[in-house]
């Protein structure tokens, strides 16, 4: 795993970003997988100005979300479909046909869920996917005590990640308007993607990222599954790397990647 830490959310935003960035520039018709929740917003805001100013293009780019919530339409404020167009993809040049999101109204949602895997393997796999980390430590909705080996279906949210966010969502206090239920990935169809970028910041995220990088790999803390993959990225802000035992190591570990990275750009330029 390789840990990043940015002195603020705007750099890591800014890194974040720019790994996006990178893997479309690699490959313009890749897969990602993409997150909601406060914490990517501002990477969405930042790869939108690539495309404005730099045209970044995502017209050949397919996109799988994490999650969705039952019971909510696409056209509600609060679901995570209004959430991903309102942020990225209404501002940029992707083609709604590779536009995945989970469908909260589908009718049979169990169904749903199968033709959702069978998509995203249609689609290749998903090359880079974007995470947050919840209070409880899951990745998309696996809540605790997901199996790590779990694939899409229907989760139970817990009353922490209600009131989470009712919190960011629907308002303090609105916790009986938030869906009690979710689709999303399972832990074993975000392992399966070739690379994961895990983010987070702020001070209220430095527990559960130290149990994250550095505690056992356990279904209590789905997002330890991360340890398991053989290419995965979290970055986090100084505030989220706060309870972490190697952060110095961390550093120093990026610092000398990126001054070999320095050496290499020097010896092609001839300097
Ligand atoms: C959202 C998702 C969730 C969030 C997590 C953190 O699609 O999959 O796992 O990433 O709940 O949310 P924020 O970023 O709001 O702290």
């Amino acid at each position: 795993m390789e840990v990043i830490i940015a002195k603020d959310r705007t750099e890591l935003a800014e890194i974040a970003a720019g790994i996006i960035r990178a893997q479309i520039l690699a490959k313009p018709n890749c897969v990602l997988g993409l997150a909601t929740g406060s914490t990517p917003e501002e990477t969405y805001a930042r790869l939108v100005r690539y495309h404005k100013e730099e045209g970044l293009s995502f017209a050949k780019v397919t996109t799988f979300n994490l999650d969705e919530y039952i019971g909510l339409p696409p056209s509600h404020e609060q679901s995570y479909y209004y959430f991903m167009h309102d942020r990225l993809f209404n501002h940029v040049d992707i083609n709604e046909e590779n536009v995945h999101v989970p469908m909260g109204m589908a009718p049979d949602p169990d169904a749903f869920c199968k033709w959702y895997e069978e998509q995203i393997e249609k689609a290749g796999g998903i090359d880079l996917q974007l995470l947050g980390i919840g209070g409880d430590g899951h990745i998309a909705f696996n809540e605790p005590g997901s199996s790590l080996a779990s694939r899409t279906r229907v989760k139970t949210l817990t009353e922490q990640t209600i009131k989470d966010n009712a919190e960011l969502f629907f308002g303090k206090g609105k916790e009986d308007e938030v869906p009690k239920f979710a689709i999303t990935m399972g832990v074993g169809t975000i392992l399966e993607a070739r690379r994961l970028l895990l983010i987070a910041f702020g001070k209220r995220k430095a527990k559960i990222v130290k149990q994250l990088i550095e505690g056992p790999v356990t279904s209590m803390v789905t997002a330890s599954a991360l340890q398991l993959h053989p290419d995965a990225i979290v970055v986090i802000d100084e505030e989220a790397a706060a309870e972490l035992e190697l952060k110095d190591y961390y550093k120093w570990v990026y610092k000398q990647k990126n001054a070999e990275y320095q050496k290499t750009l020097d010896r092609l330029a001839g300097r």
